[in-house]
């Protein structure tokens, strides 16, 4: 394992993110709890990030000296260098030009830049720097304005870089990484989609004996993931429920079924609740209402089923790693409330099962593979709990719903045929609550027009437009008003995000 030391940098995940594709487990822990976390699980390196703040501010993040006497390896970026120098006797100050980009630069021998060339492209991005070496550290890289591009002190096995080796455009960045893991820390890449899984398989049998335990399965990702990993563990103890809320997409109820009962006869029981959603949703037009709504029909039902099981111990959810990461400042705080089962009654006591709460959704897709997932389950975009109950722009009916499964299912298939799909980080049709003049033959229409959105992203926080090819939206333009019966008028959205959001609602 190894260590993450988070002081609030942009890149934070991106370091965690490397470290996983070496295949080493890691966390990332913020700086102020990070020397407790070290000590319970005893990692085999460290790693210090970087950060907004100077080393030289008051009250700017720190942490122990006694993080140098633990005889553990680290590497320290940004802020995490500066601070390295500060706290061993060098000095820092702030540089006359803040640094920002692609250098070049110039590499001296040492365990970190085995294997790469020694003039080669970094990325720089950083106010202050360091300006005079700490008592035992050498210089081990340099670029035209920064002498100390990277200094290291072997002795004490810490090893500092003003650039950030995470990024993409320093060139060779993820070997240096690989390096400091494998060469100075001597991990092995032992962290797998395979070890993964059996490792999970092990814990949860342990864990649960004889228990019994429920999933609220939404036909997502990621609780499709956890529920199979959960059901390779304990086979018939698990029991899924799914709730048809008559608010999902086209098919999508018949392929979750199928899927689970043929390819993997997980104990399953649908329920089709469709038409006590739309009652509940009758007449309501505000948006927070309809989630209100949403979530807590979803959770009456899923509750009623559950206590027909009788003595249940377990529920399992599909958080995330993303969900659960704490950031190390409040600045770059990326803390995602959690649309899961929560609100269940406190006398239902379960005690929540989380297998993958270490993962990032990339893996979580590797491991849905290897468990034999179909991949068209795994690559789906992603889609809100309260499904087209937020895309039927205004009141909620069943006629609405079905004119925008429709479309939106031919979109959804047009972006597949036109190798569009996994671009896209989210595509999907909203119907809002307005009705257009049209023509069709002789005759004058009056009918709804539909919006298409599509955007790419890395975590939803933001988003850009998708720069839709102008073949395709021909294409998904003149089938929609062709064969879904109630439009007659197409719109693509160029908003980003912000100042839109990604939903309409
Ligand atoms: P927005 O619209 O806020 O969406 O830019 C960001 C991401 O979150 C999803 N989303 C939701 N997911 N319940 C969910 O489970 C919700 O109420 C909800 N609202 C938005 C949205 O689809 C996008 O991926």
């Amino acid at each position: 394992t190894a260590i993450i030391v988070d002081f609030g940098g942009q890149y934070n995940q991106l370091i965690a993110r490397r470290v996983r594709e070496a295949n080493v487990y890691c966390e990332i822990v913020p700086y102020d709890k990070a020397l407790d976390r070290i000590k319970v699980i005893q990692p085999k390196g460290i790693i210090f990030t970087g950060g907004p703040a100077s080393v030289n501010e008051e009250g700017s993040p720190d942490i122990s000296d006694e993080i140098f006497k633990l005889g553990i390896p680290i590497l320290a970026i940004c802020y995490g260098a500066q601070l390295v120098a500060k706290k061993t006797g060098g000095k820092v100050e702030k540089a006359e030009n803040r640094e920002y980009g692609k250098t070049t630069i110039d590499y001296a021998n040492s365990s970190l830049f085995k294997n790469i060339s020694k003039s080669n492209i970094c990325w720089m991005s950083h106010t202050d720097h360091i300006v005079e070496l700490p008592k035992g550290f050498s210089i081990s890289a340099s670029t035209k304005n920064c002498k100390i591009a990277s200094m290291e002190n072997h002795d004490m096995q810490v090893y500092c870089l003003q650039f950030h080796p995470e990024v993409e455009h320093t060139v060779d960045g993820f070997t240096i990484i690989k390096n400091f893991l494998y060469e100075v820390c001597h991990l092995s890449p032992s962290f797998t989609s395979t070890s993964f899984i059996d490792d999970k398989v092990e814990q949860i049998k342990k864990l649960v004996g004889d228990k019994k335990v429920i999933c609220a399965l939404s036909g997502g990702v990621d609780s499709s993931v956890a529920a199979v990993l959960v059901n390779k563990a304990i086979g018939s103890n698990l029991t899924c429920i799914f709730v048809d809320h008559g608010l999902l997409r086209y098919k999508e109820a018949e392929q979750v079924e199928k899927v689970f009962r043929e390819t993997f006869d997980i104990n399953l029981i649908k329920i089709d609740a469709s038409q006590k959603f739309y009652d509940a949703l009758k007449g309501v037009t505000d948006p927070e209402r309809k989630r209100k709504i949403i979530g807590e029909e979803f959770i009456r039902i899923f509750e009623e089923e559950a206590r027909k099981l009788g003595n249940i111990d377990y529920l399992v959810q599909g958080t995330i790693y993303p969900d659960v990461i704490e950031s190390g400042t409040k600045d770059a705080s990326v803390i995602k409330s959690h649309h899961n089962v929560g609100g269940l009654p406190e006398d239902m006591k379960l005690t929540l099962i989380e297998p993958l709460r270490e993962l990032f959704k990339d893996e979580v897709r590797r491991v849905g593979l290897e468990l034999g997932i179909p991949e068209k389950m795994i690559f789906r975009h992603p889609f809100p709990g309260p499904g087209l109950g937020i895309r039927v722009l205004g009141e909620v009916t069943k006629e609405k719903c079905d004119i925008l499964r429709l479309a939106d299912h031919i979109y959804r298939e047009e972006l597949d045929n036109f190798g569009l799909t996994k671009k896209i980080w989210q595509a999907f049709a909203i119907l809002p609550d307005i009705k257009t003049v049209g023509v069709m033959g002789d005759e004058r229409t009056y009918s709804y027009a539909i919006g298409l959105r599509a955007v790419t992203s890395t975590d939803g926080m933001t988003a850009e437009f998708y720069p839709m090819p102008y073949d395709a939206l021909q294409k998904i333009s003149s089938r929609i008003v062709n064969e879904v019966k109630g439009i007659n008028r197409v719109v693509y959205d160029v908003t980003s995000k912000p100042p839109a959001t990604i939903e309409w609602e």
